[in-house]
């Protein structure tokens, strides 16, 4: 039975280093231990949260359940033909997959470089970058069941993963529990360099031929110059998803504001950049108190020392307020709040 704290601090375990206190926690190392948590009834009755990396959260209060911290490791690797399936553990730190790949040069995971959190919590928002997202690479996963204690399997296709999005933040939310994912990455490289500063950065590089290696440099090298570390200021990467918009509503802003930097969808649906609305808002790189956004992006918010969740919390619910009024377009968080 894996052993429960009472009272704990989660400051160093949210990336935004706020306070907050949990009424209970506790540590899974391995799939036995959540098997013999949930045999307790009392743990099947009590609210619960699940964290990982702590990298896409905002405490804006103390949590009156119970936190389970998930630090399951372990990186296997099959090599099939020119597949390689990766199975990791939920609680392996993502870059460190990352990292074991570019090394191996299994391709298909480089331009996720350096993103923060947990393998369990990547496929729960389908974290993406630079033109790849996890759904490209995802195989399947396995899931503990909390309500029968049962182990379950995820295919690709089982996740609907979406922008940001997966079962596992619908339907299955709070019903399962990840306990290892298996990515699907191949030995024969097809990279992708289409999105724009990876390409300008090779070129000024003078690096024709990139390898694995190279694409995950230069992403982890564009992601440090734009965005904070949260080791040294306090953050959860992007705040807000970047909205997507009808056809004609973004006819309608690109009249009014014809700089309005948008993206074409498939289903005469358009994404628009949440950073460039905060910035033409005025919020760009604007200190207030112990909170505010970044300054080289300003779709991260950040806290500069002392903020609380509520501060930032607060700024967010102004920030979405300003592009409301001003571009009649609603932000969504991204993060997760409690
Ligand atoms: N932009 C501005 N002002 C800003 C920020 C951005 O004008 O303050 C403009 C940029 O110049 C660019 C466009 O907005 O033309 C998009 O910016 P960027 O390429 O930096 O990416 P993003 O859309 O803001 C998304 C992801 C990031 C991911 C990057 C790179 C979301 C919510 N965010 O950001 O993911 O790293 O693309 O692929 O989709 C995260 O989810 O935490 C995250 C960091």
């Amino acid at each position: 039975m894996p052993k429960i704290f009472e009272n704990v601090s989660l400051k160093k375990l949210n990336t935004f280093r706020v306070e907050a206190k949990a009424r209970w926690f506790t540590e899974i190392n391995s799939e036995q231990e959540l098997a013999e948590l949930f045999a307790d009834q009392q743990w099947q009755n009590t609210e619960r949260l699940v964290i990982g990396g702590g990298s896409n959260i905002l405490f804006t209060k103390d949590f009156e359940g119970l936190v389970i911290c998930m630090n399951i490791k372990g990186i296997i690797d099959k090599i099939v033909h020119d597949d390689v399936f990766v199975t990791a553990g939920a609680g392996e730190v993502w870059n460190d997959v990352v990292t074991h790949c570019v090394d191996r040069e299994f391709a298909g995971m480089e331009n996720l470089s350096l993103i923060p959190g947990s393998v369990g919590a990547s496929p729960i928002q389908n974290i993406g970058a630079y033109g790849v997202e996890l759904k490209d690479v995802f195989h399947s996963c396995k899931a503990f069941d909390i309500e029968t204690g049962g182990h379950l399997t995820f295919s690709n296709q089982d996740c609907q993963f979406g922008y940001r999005e997966s079962i596992f933040k619908k339907e299955l939310k709070g019903k399962v529990i990840i306990t290892s994912v298996t990515y699907k990455l191949s030995t024969k490289p097809s990279l992708n360099t289409s999105y724009g500063a990876i390409a300008t950065e090779l070129q000024s590089r003078g690096i024709g031929q990139p390898t694995i290696r190279d694409i995950s440099k230069v992403v982890s090298d564009i992601r440090v110059s734009k965005l904070p570390d949260p080791s040294t200021i306090g953050n959860a990467g992007s705040f807000f998803k970047n909205p997507i918009v009808s056809k004609l509503k973004c006819e309608q802003l690109l009249s009014d504001f014809p700089n309005t930097i948008h993206y074409c969808l498939p289903n005469s649906t358009v994404k628009l950049a949440a950073g460039w609305l905060i910035e033409q808002c005025g919020w760009k790189g604007k200190k207030i108190g112990e909170t505010g956004t970044w300054k080289n992006q300003a779709l991260v918010l950040v806290n500069h020392g002392n903020a609380k969740g509520s501060d930032i919390y607060n700024l967010s619910a102004a920030i979405i307020s300003d592009v409301n009024s001003k571009f009649g377009v609603l932000l969504e968080r991204e993060v997760n709040t409690i």
